[in-house]
């Protein structure tokens, strides 16, 4: 179960900071359990791992073995909540090199989530003499960004199989009703899976948005599943003592109140890295808005310690890290002995990687505790499915409690539509005629 330890962050902030942050966590968790706050018509994911469609995830189970026989590539066509869990969660149990690796898994390719030309080239290039398929993933259907990747697929995959034999192949994850990929997908018969009208984008991996493509690389998504539910019931409980997303709520939210406006997540497995894009993302559309909000930043260590960690060691004293701890390794690695001794490193013959990573995050932690960062611990445990469910939903949840004490509807994303409305009207889109001379008037 995941852990959390705020003893590093105490001499940072307010004296009794969690007992005074008490009522307004049971205010909050009052809003997520009973939907009495803003934005309570997105809380669908509070209870999704109980109350999830049985008969959709058989359907994905389905669809991932047909994948898994028929494919050696997917196309995951995608962007922010419906891209960022995904490859997530499939790095950090598969491996960052998940398409380097000998499997009997098809490659997973991810595509529409920039509008990189070189980009989406180098995946048609990948698929040249290959079987694949295609999930292409949007609540509206219009967002640009995959909607333009999934014209080019679909056509590559029409030329390849024909109409019909692509229809076969393309699997789309949309609303249940409405939109521009629902109507493409009933028009051409594409077999469908939903985004729920009660979850945003952001808290969306254990739908069929992450499900599909995380079940065709491999993962045992019931263990997935099974952690998530686990970490639900712990979460229901309005007990400072046991709730680690309580703890983790009031840690950071005392810190953010205490001056610290930058939250650094660190971990120091390099398969974590698009886990923490997906924090990100979850944290910084949930928060920040009306002027307020933690600014998440991530770090890998001890890559980073060896780059960044010079200005979190030294820089301005705006930010606190909270880092997440994974172990034991799956793997024993002994350090082997060297005749030479060129580097001095003998003293570590024999002992385990696990256990010189251990010192390693301990030093680091005592150096930036006293450099003036406070210091959040997330034990997770070891990194496989069921704990990785476990974190997820209590990132998750402490993020729905975090923006409630913050005062701000966590799940919305206003903000979002500026760059949208703009790019549109520099495209020359019908409607935004008159934006677009405004803009082209400041552009010069
Ligand atoms: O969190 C969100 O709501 C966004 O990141 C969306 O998921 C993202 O913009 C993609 O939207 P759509 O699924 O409609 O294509």
């Amino acid at each position: 179960m995941i852990r959390v330890n705020n003893a590093n962050i105490e001499s940072f902030v307010a004296p009794n900071y969690a007992e005074t942050l008490l009522p307004e966590l049971n205010t909050a968790q009052g809003h997520l359990q009973n939907g009495t706050g803003a934005g309570n018509d997105f809380i669908g994911w509070v209870n999704l791992p109980r109350d999830y469609d049985k008969d959709e995830y058989a359907r994905i189970k389905a669809a991932a073995a047909k994948i898994q026989g028929d494919s050696q590539a997917l196309v995951v066509i995608g962007i922010g909540g419906s891209y960022l869990g995904a490859r997530g969660v499939i790095e950090c149990l598969c491996s960052p090199n998940y398409n380097l690796k000998k499997k009997n898994t098809p490659n997973i390719y991810f595509a529409g989530n920039g509008l990189s030309a070189d980009a989406m080239h180098e995946i048609e290039e990948l698929l040249e003499g290959v079987d694949f398929s295609i999930n292409v993933i949007s609540k509206s259907g219009t967002t640009t960004e995959p909607a333009v990747a999934f014209r080019f697929f679909r056509e590559l995959a029409e030329k390849k199989y024909g109409k019909e034999g692509a229809a076969k192949r393309i699997y789309a994850t949309t609303d249940a009703h409405k939109g521009a990929l629902k109507n493409l997908a009933d028009e051409n018969g594409y077999e469908t899976f939903v985004v729920p009208d009660d979850i945003g984008g952001r808290y969306s991996v254990l739908t069929a948005v992450g499900l599909l493509p995380i079940t065709v690389a491999g993962v045992d998504i019931d263990a997935l599943m099974g952690g998530a539910a686990e970490m639900m019931e712990t979460c229901t409980k309005a007990d400072y003592a046991i709730n680690p997303a309580w703890q983790y709520a009031a840690g950071r939210t005392a810190l953010y109140r205490a001056g610290y406006k930058i939250e650094v997540l660190a971990a120091y497995e390099p398969c974590f890295r698009f886990m923490s894009e997906w924090w990100k993302q979850l944290y910084g559309e949930s928060e920040g808005k009306e002027n307020k909000g933690l600014f998440p930043a991530s770090v890998e260590f001890t890559a980073d310690l060896h780059s960044m960690g010079q200005y979190i060691q030294q820089g301005e004293r705006h930010l606190f890290e909270s880092v997440v701890r994974f172990g034991p390794s799956k793997n024993e690695m002994k350090v082997p002995f060297d005749a030479a001794d060129g580097d001095g490193l003998n003293f570590l013959v024999g002992k385990d990687m696990d256990f010189i990573a251990r010192q390693a995050m301990d030093g680091t932690l005592l150096a930036h505790v006293e450099g003036g960062v406070p210091n959040v611990i997330v034990e997770a445990g070891v990194n496989d499915a069921a704990t990785l469910g476990q974190l997820i939903y209590f990132f998750e949840y402490a993020c729905g409690l975090s923006g409630y004490m913050l005062n701000v509807n966590p799940f919305d994303q206003p903000g979002v539509e500026a760059y949208k409305k703009n790019m549109f009207a520099l495209l020359g889109k019908p409607g935004y005629e008159a934006l677009r001379e405004e803009l082209l008037a400041k552009l010069g």
